[in-house]
């Protein structure tokens, strides 16, 4: 083997192994994820999923969820770590990431990585059957 043809191999050999993990999502991959902005748009819960104590949809990009005692969250649905729609678990009242396993509290704030930064949270008024979220 002459010396172009070490390096040749030496480099395809990095390359393949790079690819990989960045796709494998390791931190050093991660991507900048942004929240919706400007959010306002009204929900009828009388129906769908949120019509019942535990369910949760997303719209807009933001996750909205129904608690067990029947109150309302709305946070960003994108996991802050890579963009993966984060889900509602009714169980602890947290969102959870299926990709990586991030974990968020019913305010949004990481409680285990590897997310560093917290979902958007939103707010959300209830009248009648109409749940409005906002910004
Ligand atoms: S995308 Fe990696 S933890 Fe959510």
């Amino acid at each position: 083997m002459d010396r172009k043809e070490f390096f040749s191999q030496i480099g395809v050999g990095a390359a393949a192994l790079l690819v990989p993990a960045c796709l494998g999502g390791l931190t050093g991959c991660s991507k900048s994820v942004s929240a919706p902005t400007n959010v306002d748009f009204t929900i009828d819960v009388s129906t769908g999923s949120l019509a019942t104590n535990g369910g949760y949809l997303v719209q807009n990009g933001v996750l909205v969820a129904r608690t067990t005692s029947g109150s309302f969250l709305a946070v960003s649905a994108a996991c802050t770590h890579e963009g993966t729609n984060v889900k509602y678990v009714s169980s602890s009242n947290s969102f959870t990431c299926p990709n990586h396993n991030a974990q968020f509290n019913s305010t949004g704030a990481v409680t285990q990585g590897p997310a560093t930064t917290s979902l958007t949270k939103y707010n959300t008024t209830l009248t009648g059957t109409s749940l409005r979220v906002y910004s």
